[in-house]
């Protein structure tokens, strides 16, 4: 049984992670998407809505679960008995920043792998800070992400949620 871990922010969860999540849950056993709760950073999402988003998305895909995490993602991996981490690769400016990563883990962790997806070329460019500066200044956001998730970042820069 082969399982995976794709981690990341997810803050929010874009089409892009969503064409990851799709293919690879179509590769793998079992796919657990890990949500980064990350203290020194500053999300727009707290883990909890971050974590309800994605399963939401992706309540049709019966071998995904989402989980959070903190402290080390190797960590994470062995604990939850997965074979490798999952990444998405944009373009080549993704490039430096995967490979340390995953040559990191590989270090820390010799016996954990880092597979690469590149991404659909319909969400080469797609990150999820853009899709956040685009809402905060009332931008159309659906071209980006699921018309769910963009009601939630259009409440959130509203201020009701
Ligand atoms: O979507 P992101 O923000 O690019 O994801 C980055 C993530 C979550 C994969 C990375 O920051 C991570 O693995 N953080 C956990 C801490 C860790 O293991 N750091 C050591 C790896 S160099």
């Amino acid at each position: 049984m082969a399982v995976a871990v794709y981690p990341g922010s997810f803050d929010p969860v874009t089409y892009g992670h969503f064409d990851i999540i799709g293919r690879s849950s179509a590769i793998m056993d079992r796919l657990i998407v890990a949500v980064l709760n990350n203290s020194s950073k500053t999300p727009l999402f707290s883990v909890e809505e971050r974590v309800n988003m994605l399963i939401d998305v992706t309540k049709h895909l019966p071998n995904v679960e989402v989980r959070s995490f903190d402290g080390l993602l190797v960590d994470f991996v062995r604990k939850n008995h997965a074979d490798v981490i999952i990444r998405g690769l944009r373009a080549v400016t993704d490039f430096e920043y995967e490979l340390q990563l995953s040559q990191t883990n590989r270090v820390i962790a010799p016996q954990v792998d880092t597979i690469f997806l590149t991404t659909n070329l319909k969400y080469s460019y797609l990150s999820s800070s853009i899709v956040k500066e685009i809402a905060m200044y009332g931008g159309d956001i659906s071209a980006f992400v699921h018309p769910f998730i963009a009601e939630k970042i259009r409440a959130k820069f509203a201020g009701n949620q």
